[in-house]
């Protein structure tokens, strides 16, 4: 049996075509007691910007160190161009990490810093030289060669940190919030810089964050964790439009979860769905209504607003229970007609609605062991 698909797994079987450059077939990882990551199934394309993205704890960074070799799985196996790579150490795998503090040398130049991993490997002199130069050039830090780090700004430094990595042209760039420590400005900066870089050399990134809107604006593919499970693999669009899960509705982007009571009475079905605060809109009680703007779904009363220039965000307690975020574009008006108390009609259409399965929680271990031994004890041997 190749692997067994756990209940994190995003269904069809892992493949290891060669246009995959990583797969992770049901990959664990436990730290004594601690379960860092479980059943893990995915597939990394080759030349693709592919994000794990999560909150604190969930097993980001427990997965990059996995596929660059500085931990081993407690179980599945990592698959690298086809190659289990399992017992391989980190310096004979085609990979390179740059990390969240960059870890450079300060009592080295940034020529030096960049070097570095050629002159390990036995790279001579001239050709370091070149390569190092060309690293440089494609972080754009082309006359900087000969300075101290310590005398760089940190947008400087995690260009650097990344020269060090390109250098060794490795076919997978493994970066760990690298662009964590910067400010709003610098990151927005450099995100569009990396996302030039590897357009430019082709190579796979994977990158880990935490941040949704940095991960829906770079990457190709997205691989949503919550608690050390896979929740959700697929382009930003599809993460944004179809979450597969209650958690992804509300981590990526804001959006208004149902539950079954009010989805039975919105629906007519018990099953919890989500629709984004956007896809709503606001009619006034007596307003003619637009079939345009989708159906008129529910009816409620306003309960806040806030103005916030480009668009209003309003908050509506429905009639019968439940409210919803309804977001609006303040493309003509100021926001009017949404003030605390004013009755409202809300229309969107059907198909916004995002039916949300009732799976036993993921952060649940009892209810998840059942639901392996089911899958486990279905699979024909
Ligand atoms: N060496 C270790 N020993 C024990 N537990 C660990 C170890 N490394 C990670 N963990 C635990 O595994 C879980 C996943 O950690 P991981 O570092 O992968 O999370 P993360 O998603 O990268 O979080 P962050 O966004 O905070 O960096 C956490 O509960 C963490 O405490
Ligand atoms: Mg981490």
């Amino acid at each position: 049996m190749t692997g067994s698909f756990g209940p994190s797994g995003q269904g069809g079987a892992v493949t290891e075509a060669s246009t995959d450059d990583v797969a992770l077939i049901d990959v664990s990882k436990r730290f004594g007691s601690v379960s860092a990551v479980e059943h893990v199934n995915l597939t990394v394309r080759a030349g693709e910007f592919f994000s794990l993205l999560g909150p604190s704890g969930s097993g980001k960074t427990t997965c990059l160190r996995m596929i660059a070799g500085f931990e081993q799985p407690t179980e599945g196996r990592i698959v690298l161009r086809g190659t289990d790579v399992a017992g391989l150490p980190a310096y004979d795998r085609d990979v390179n990490t740059v990390f969240q503090d960059y870890a450079l040398f300060p009592h080295l130049s940034v020529g030096e810093n960049v070097e570095y991993g050629l002159k390990v490997k036995r790279v001579g002199k001239a050709e370091r030289r070149s390569r190092a130069a060309d690293a440089l050039a494609m972080v754009r830090l082309d006359d900087f060669g000969s300075r101290r780090v310590t005398q760089l700004s940190g947008g400087q430094r995690q260009r650097v940190a990344l020269a060090r990595a390109l250098v060794n042209r490795p076919r997978v760039l493994l970066l760990d919030e690298p662009l964590g420590a910067l400010d709003l400005k610098l990151r927005e900066e450099m995100q569009v810089e990396l996302k030039r870089i590897q357009t430019e050399v082709g190579i796979t990134f994977i990158f880990v964050t935490h941040d949704q809107d940095e991960a829906l604006s770079m990457s190709d593919r997205i691989a949503v964790f919550a608690n050390g499970h896979l929740e959700q693999v697929g382009t930003p669009s599809e993460v944004y439009e179809r979450p597969a899960s209650a958690f992804v509705a509300g981590f990526v982007g804001t959006s208004n979860v149902l539950d079954g009571t009010v989805a039975n009475r919105l629906r007519g079905s018990e099953d919890a769905f989500s629709v984004r605060p956007e896809k709503i809109t606001l009619i006034a009680a007596d307003a003619p209504h637009d079939a345009a703007e989708g159906e008129i779904r529910a009816t409620g009363t306003i309960r806040s607003s806030v103005y916030l220039g480009e668009r209003t965000r309003v908050i509506v307690d429905l009639d019968g229970g439940g409210e919803v975020v309804v977001v609006e574009q303040n493309r003509a008006a100021t926001g009017e007609g949404t003030a605390p108390g004013t009755p409202v009609r809300l229309a969107w259409d059907r198909r916004f609605d995002q039916v949300l399965p009732i799976a036993p929680r993921p952060t649940d271990p009892a209810s998840d062991e059942v639901l392996t031994d089911a899958v486990l004890s279905a699979e024909p041997t």
